[in-house]
């Protein structure tokens, strides 16, 4: 039987899988809980979202996110404390980027009722797939692609706005090794390197092919235009820290402004952590590299917290970074991760 939540219309399934699930050894997005909130928009609106059972999508082989790749999604997590409630972190940071990423893909604005309630209510139903184990979480997927068909390359006419939640580990296994990218790029001035569209991340496949093959993990992009300037690492934004500086590229058309980057800097400058926005050279981190003022490399991203960097090749070298225990890596991934699973108090009102 059909219940209604939020306004929301809630299509309960009928077995669920929650006891096929290893809850103790979970990988990073690799199983998907019971439902999934599904709302298409046509006719020029967005219609009423439904809850429903998680299940695959029929779609017409014309329709344009096939052809032009029209789509934008956000990364969240939901975390449950030890009294079973459950967090969210700086949700609606996730909604405004979703309406900035969609208008740059031409994408129609979703109202925040439809996000927040959406979102509630979803988890409010599959509450039970939300890991307690620490390290844990529900990772969430909100997207929204063109559904509408036609072979014209222009905004389609219909799409969908679906939220699918997946039980999950740590992003990386193990330490990540980087490779600083000299020929390809990620984005571009007046591209869509700010936007989380789907585009942005398949064109890093193939380069990060090659540098796996090389023996990295990662790539460490840079500026298309120089490749002089350190812009992101892999799909996560990136910190480095010389001396005791902390210090991480600024937002631009190519860099996307990652809520844990904005969050990562405005922690540790209330931890009197000197911090520097600004822009990051190459040949300064070689240099550190090499002068041993190279402390700590970091990516930021919500799917990997803060992924330590443990060593990165550039032009046929390989440099080490140093090992040792108080690193801010995993001083600010404690704080953050402690604030996020409501351990320690949230003095930036970032807990939801
Ligand atoms: C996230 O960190 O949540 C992202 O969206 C990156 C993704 C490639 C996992």
């Amino acid at each position: 039987m059909n219940t209604i939540i939020n306004n929301i219309a809630i299509e309960k399934a009928k077995t669920s899988k929650i006891n096929e699930v290893d809850f103790d050894n979970l990988k990073f997005g690799h199983v998907f809980s019971d439902h999934m909130l599904e709302c298409n928009y046509k006719g020029g609106k967005w219609q009423t979202p439904v809850v429903k059972p998680y299940q695959p999508i029929v779609l017409d082989p014309a329709a344009k996110i096939f052809h032009y790749g029209q789509s934008v999604f956000e990364g969240m997590k939901a975390y449950k404390d030890v009294d079973e409630k459950v967090w969210l972190f700086r949700p609606l940071e996730n909604f405004k980027r979703l309406n900035i990423s969609s208008k740059r893909l031409a994408i129609p604005e979703l109202p925040e009722s439809y996000f927040m309630d959406g979102l509630k209510t979803l988890l409010e139903v599959d509450k039970d797939w939300i890991p307690k184990k620490a390290g844990s979480s529900l990772y969430i997927r909100p997207f929204i692609f063109a559904s509408g068909n036609g072979f014209h390359a222009s905004p389609a006419d219909e799409y969908k706005f679906i939220i699918c939640t997946a039980p999950s580990g740590a992003y990386f296994a193990g330490e990540v090794r980087v490779l600083i990218e000299e020929k390809y790029s990620r984005s571009a001035n007046g591209g869509v390197g700010f936007a989380k569209a789907g585009g942005n991340y398949a064109g890093q496949f193939y380069p990060t092919q090659l540098a796996i093959e090389k023996g990295y993990q990662q790539v460490i992009w840079t500026d298309d235009n120089t490749h002089e300037y350190i812009e992101e690492a892999g799909a996560m934004n990136i910190f480095v820290r010389i001396n005791d500086t902390l210090v991480t590229g600024p937002t631009s058309d190519r860099i996307l402004d990652g809520i844990t980057r904005k969050s990562i800097i405005e922690l540790a400058k209330s931890e009197n952590i000197p911090v520097e926005v600004r822009k990051i050279t190459v040949s300064e981190v070689v240099e550190a590299a090499k002068n041993g003022s190279l402390k700590e490399m970091f990516g930021a991203g919500t799917a990997a917290v803060i992924s330590p960097i443990s060593g990165f090749g550039y032009k046929n070298e390989d440099y080490e970074l140093p090992k040792f225990d108080d690193t801010y890596a995993s001083y600010l991934k404690k704080r953050i991760t402690d604030i996020q699973t409501n351990k320690a108090a949230d003095p930036f009102g970032w807990r939801y």
